[in-house]
């Protein structure tokens, strides 16, 4: 039994002596792998009549134990120091100074969200928001979209309850009354403003809206702008003259030429969409905008607000009326700034804000270009 000490001593040696991560590798395979002393010893179990076996094979199987363990240590303490040293060679001194000014330019998006609200503004509207994770009531129900209407499926929603939430009960996944959604539109602000606002109403609702869609004119999350008038007696002219001055301001062009063409939501009545007209340039390239339009583009949906959802607010719809719309916002800009792919407004990528994107101190105001 004295080899087996000398066998010991020697592999606790090594163990200690290995100062790399492969080096403990070479002797761990030296030490425990299948030409080593220990696995020759662990054979001579096998011939032994058992009661030498019974003697010996606990300590075979201590050396090897203890071997392993040994190995495993200094393992730890190897890739331990291994880590430090990747640590400190990586390590950026954040107080050195930058070689290059900032790189960022204010998105599209953002820009036409900031023209969007100058010029509303100028019209008397207020700015209102509401939260992108939505329960069932505000985005449907308070909407006139009952459990059972069809327009649900319209809308490819995201549902978003936490399984621990639900508590393996998967069917309140699909209860109205437990389940939460990504909002698929900005309507719910809607509710939100009637149920906290007294009338008389005026605000649009820019923001982030989502719907399990995705290809080169839909991304999952897009942007919409919602806009909402409650007051007493209002009527469809009011609504058609609010569009025609937003998007002549918004395009900078008087001759803007809209056309309503009969729709439906649940949450208007009656509903229009809402196309605006384009001309052709020499290069056949589409320009919003010429008295004699060539062709009709779709931008926003919009109506009469439903008395069913002014009701749903607490407000007596034989009092109060109104006009909403809502618009997307990505368009607008694809439209505005001549963009022909919406996957890239979601890229991060530098050279396309470099060239689509807008100067910080570039603030839009309808006297100096809302987006010059
Ligand atoms: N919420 C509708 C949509 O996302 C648009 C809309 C808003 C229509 C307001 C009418 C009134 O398609």
């Amino acid at each position: 039994m004295s080899d087996l000490e000398a066998i010991r001593s020697a592999l606790l040696a090594d163990c200690a002596a290995a100062d790399s991560l492969d080096a403990i590798e070479a002797v761990r395979v030296k030490a425990l792998g299948k030409q080593s002393a220990i696995a020759a010893l662990m054979k001579t179990l096998g011939a032994m009549s058992p009661e030498e076996r019974q003697a010996k094979a606990p300590r075979i199987q201590g050396l090897r134990g203890e071997i392993a363990d040994a190995v495993a240590s200094r393992k730890a303490v190897l890739e331990a120091r291994a880590l430090d040293a990747r640590l400190a060679s990586e390590r950026l001194d954040m107080s050195l100074p930058v070689s290059a000014g900032p790189q960022g330019s204010i998105h599209p998006v953002s820009q036409v969200m900031d023209e969007l609200a100058e010029i509303f503004a100028d019209l008397g509207f207020a700015v209102a928001t509401g939260p992108e994770i939505e329960d069932d009531w505000h985005n449907f129900t308070a909407l006139n979209i009952p459990e059972t209407h069809p327009a649900r499926a319209m809308h490819d929603t995201f549902y978003l309850n936490d399984p621990a939430e639900i508590g393996g009960d998967w069917a309140k996944l699909f209860r109205a009354d437990t389940r939460k959604v990504l909002r698929t539109h900005t309507s719910p602000v809607q509710i939100r403003t009637m149920l906290q606002t007294p009338p008389p109403i005026r605000i649009i609702a820019p923001g982030r809206t989502y719907r399990s869609d995705s290809d080169a004119t839909h991304t999952p999350m897009f942007h919409q702008v919602e806009g909402l008038v409650i007051d007493r007696g209002i009527h469809m002219g009011h609504l058609k003259w609010t569009l025609e001055t937003f998007v002549k301001a918004f395009f900078e062009r008087d001759d803007i030429v809209l056309r309503l063409r009969p729709s439906y939501f649940p949450f208007t009545e009656p509903s229009a969409e809402v196309d605006v007209g384009y001309t052709r340039d020499k290069s056949g390239r589409r320009i919003i905008g010429g008295a004699e339009p060539d062709g009709w583009m779709e931008i926003l949906g919009s109506g009469m607000v439903h008395p069913k959802v002014i009701a749903a607010c607490g407000l007596d719809p034989a009092e109060w009326q109104g006009f909403a719309f809502g618009c997307g916002i990505d368009r607008l800009a694809m439209l505005k700034y001549g963009m022909d792919d919406l996957r890239a407004f979601f890229d991060g990528d530098l050279r396309w804000l470099r060239h689509y994107g807008f100067h910080s101190l570039d603030i839009p105001t309808l006297s100096g270009g809302v987006g010059a």
